[in-house]
C-alpha cells in the first residue's frame, strides 16, 4: 500500500478538502466579527431561517458550527482522512504533504474557533438581556381584597357590644366534656346533648357545639361582676341545608353582677336590634329551654324588611329568630365559682351565619362557605 500515491494528486485532494470547507464556511465568515458589530447580526439573521428569534438563529449557528468543525476535524473527518493518506507517499515528499495539510487545517481550526467564540458570546449577551427587569413596565395592579360578609357581621356586632360597656372575648374551639356540656347543666345522660351532639377529637375532647362555653372561661378567668361577648366558631352534626350548617359562628354574651334580672337583658337585646335594624324593630321573647339558664327565652324581632305583616325574608311570620337567652342557671354560676347569694346574670347566645344571611337576603347560608368569589365580592 505504500509508495501508490503521487504528491500531485495529494495536493489535489487537499485542495479539494479546502474548496468543499471554503464553500460550507460562506455563510459563516461575517462571524469572524466582533458579535457587537451589525454586520454579525445582519449576517446571522440573512444565513439562518427566518421563522427563529436572533437567540434561536446564534444557537441553530452554532450547532451547524460544530457540524462543520465534525466534518472536517473529527477523528473519521476530512482531515484525518489525509493524513492517512500521507504513508502512501514516497518518503521524499512527505515532509511537503505534512506543511500543505497543516496550511489547510490552520487555515480551517482558526476561523471556526473565532467564530465559535463570537457565536458563544453573543447568545451569552442576548441571554442575560432577555432575563434582565425592564422596571419600567408598568406592574400588575394587585386586587385588594375585602372582609368577608361573615366577618363583617360579626364586626357590626362587636360594635354595637362594645359601646354597650362589653369586652370581647375570643376563646378555644377544642373542649372537654366538662366546659362543653357538665359546667353548663348539661350532665352526661342529659337529652339536651343530644341535639348538640358534635364531633370528638381525641378522648375527652370535642369540638364545642356551642359559645356557652366561654361563659364558664371567662367567668372562671374575671370573676364577677363581668360582662362580655364571645364570637366564635362552632361545631355540630347538623346535615348541611339552607338554614344549618355542621360549622357555623355564634355570638354568646354574658352580664353577671348584682341585681340582674330578666328586664335587662330584654333592655340589652332591644337596644341591640335597634342599632342593628334601626329603631323601630321590636322585640318578642318566646318561653323555651336551656339547661343553663333558668328562665330561658327564644328571641325574635321584628322583620327589617316589611316591618311585621309578613314578607319573603321573614317567612310570612312578621319575626325573625335572633336566638336562645335567659337568666344564668344558679349551677352555671357555682361552676364558675360565682357566689350565687350576691350575683345573677343573663346570657344569650345569636346565630351570626343565619342573621348575616337575613340582612343580605340570601336563601341559603351555605353560599357563605362555598368560597366562590364572585359571590362574596358583591358585599364589601
Ligand atoms: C344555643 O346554641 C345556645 N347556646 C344559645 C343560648 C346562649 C341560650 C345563652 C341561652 C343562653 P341554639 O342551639 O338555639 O342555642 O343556637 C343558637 C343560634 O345558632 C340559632 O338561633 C341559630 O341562629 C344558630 N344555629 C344553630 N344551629 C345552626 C346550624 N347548624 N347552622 C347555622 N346556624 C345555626
Amino acid at each position: 500500500m505504500t509508495d501508490n500515491l503521487n504528491i500531485e494528486e495529494f495536493l489535489s485532494q487537499v485542495h479539494e478538502v479546502g474548496k468543499n470547507f471554503a464553500q460550507r464556511w460562506e455563510r459563516f465568515a461575517i462571524l469572524v466579527l466582533e458579535p457587537n458589530r451589525p454586520e454579525f447580526v445582519n449576517g446571522l439573521e440573512s444565513q439562518w431561517q427566518d421563522d427563529l428569534t436572533t437567540l434561536e438563529k446564534a444557537k441553530t449557528a452554532l450547532r451547524d458550527l460544530n457540524e462543520v468543525r465534525a466534518q472536517m476535524l473529527s477523528k473519521k473527518g476530512e482531515i484525518a482522512g489525509l493524513k492517512k493518506m500521507i504513508g502512501r507517499l514516497p518518503q521524499v515528499r512527505r515532509g511537503e504533504a505534512h506543511q500543505a495539510l497543516h496550511g489547510l487545517e490552520v487555515h480551517i481550526i482558526n476561523p471556526l474557533g473565532n467564530a465559535e467564540d463570537n457565536l458563544q458570546q453573543f447568545v451569552r449577551n442576548l441571554e442575560i438581556e432577555r432575563e434582565s427587569i425592564d422596571v419600567t413596565i408598568p406592574g400588575r395592579r394587585p386586587r385588594p381584597g375585602h372582609l368577608h360578609p361573615i366577618t363583617l357581621m360579626r364586626q357590626r356586632i362587636e360594635d354595637i357590644f362594645v359601646s354597650l360597656g362589653y369586652a370581647v372575648e375570643d376563646d378555644r374551639e377544642i373542649e372537654t366534656d366538662f366546659y362543653n356540656f357538665d359546667a353548663l347543666n348539661i350532665p352526661e345522660g342529659h337529652p339536651a346533648r343530644d341535639p348538640q351532639d358534635t364531633f370528638y377529637t381525641t378522648e375527652g375532647f370535642a369540638l364545642r357545639s356551642q359559645t356557652s362555653t366561654v361563659q364558664i372561661h371567662a367567668m372562671q378567668r374575671r370573676g364577677a361582676p363581668v360582662r362580655m361577648i364571645a364570637p366564635g366558631r362552632v361545631f355540630r352534626r347538623d346535615t348541611p341545608d339552607p338554614t344549618h350548617n355542621p360549622m357555623f359562628y355564634q355570638v354568646e354574651g354574658l352580664c353577671v353582677d348584682r341585681g340582674i334580672t330578666m328586664a335587662h337583658l330584654k333592655g340589652t337585646l332591644a337596644e341591640f336590634v335597634h342599632r342593628l335594624f334601626g329603631p323601630e324593630t321590636k322585640t318578642r321573647f318566646r318561653p323555651s329551654y336551656f339547661p343553663f339558664t333558668e328562665p330561658s327565652a327564644e328571641v325574635d324581632y321584628s322583620c327589617f324588611s316589611c316591618g311585621g305583616p309578613g314578607c319573603r325574608i321573614c317567612k310570612h311570620s312578621g319575626w325573625i329568630e335572633l336566638g336562645g337567652s335567659g337568666m344564668v342557671h344558679p349551677n352555671v354560676l357555682r361552676a364558675a365559682n360565682v357566689d350565687t347569694s350576691e350575683f345573677t346574670g343573663f346570657a344569650f347566645g345569636l346565630g351570626i351565619d343565619r342573621t348575616c344571611a337575613r340582612i343580605y337576603q340570601l336563601d341559603d347560608i351555605r353560599l357563605l362557605f362555598e368560597n366562590d368569589v364572585r359571590f362574596l365580592e358583591q358585599f364589601r
